[in-house]
């Protein structure tokens, strides 16, 4: 019963939203064009929610894996579509979506408490594997940055030595990360209930070579 509720709004809230959103079927291929900073696994959107409304001048596209968080994150963004409007939301895995990317494209690249697969055989499903470096830095403008952040300190340490091993990147470290000391990004859901368990967040910046 619950399920089918959820779906029922979830399907509602999409078919009224085609206008800011879309699966990988029905790309509003102008508006990935003018994207020029992207958050990859956005859930309930509401880091992109502050960086759409505190950046009018960029547009944002933030793509989200989970077709239920991702009905979430539209039904947010929904309230604010009539005044704002430099920002999309796509339901898909980044992977599809790479080959829709020119080199490049983006200033900013966002990744924020990814899930850390922390079994060895699962680690290439990690959005910091190396293969998935190699199209951050294709679609990076030159002077571009990704900012990663996470809590869970073994995909942190990996992390870091896929970013060097990948020779592509300078890096920039800050460990531990506290955004209302260095107010460099804001805040996410995840990280909200961490910082309410005292847990250490890492930041990791990656500025394309
Ligand atoms: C742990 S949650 C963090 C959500 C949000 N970034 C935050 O900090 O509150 C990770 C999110 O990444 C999404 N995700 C995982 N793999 C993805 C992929 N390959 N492409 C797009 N989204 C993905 C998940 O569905 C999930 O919503």
């Amino acid at each position: 019963m619950m399920r089918l509720r959820h779906k029922k709004w979830t399907d509602r809230v999409l078919s009224e939203n085609k206008d800011i959103s879309s699966n990988l079927d029905e790309l509003d291929q102008e508006k990935i064009a003018k994207a020029n900073s992207i958050e990859i696994g956005c859930g309930l959107g509401g880091f992109l929610f502050s960086l759409v409304n505190e950046n009018k001048n960029s547009f944002f596209i933030g793509v989200e894996i989970n077709r239920n968080a991702f009905a979430s994150c539209v039904k947010k963004f929904a309230s604010i579509k009539e005044t704002t409007t430099n920002f999309y939301i796509v339901n898909a895995p980044i992977e599809k979506l790479f080959d829709k990317f020119n080199d490049n494209k983006f200033n900013n690249i966002y990744i924020n408490f990814p899930d850390p697969w922390p079994r060895k055989k699962e680690h290439r499903r990690r959005l910091t594997y190396i293969d998935k470096l190699k199209e951050y830095h294709r679609i990076l403008s030159s002077d571009g940055k990704l900012y990663f952040r996470t809590d869970n300190k073994d995909l942190f340490n990996d992390s870091v030595e896929y970013f060097n091993s990948s020779n592509l990147f300078e890096i920039q470290i800050i460990s531990p990360f506290y955004v209302e000391k260095e107010n460099i990004i804001p805040t996410t859901e995840y990280e909200q209930k961490f910082r309410n368990q005292g847990v250490d967040i890492n930041l990791l910046i990656a500025k394309k070579k």
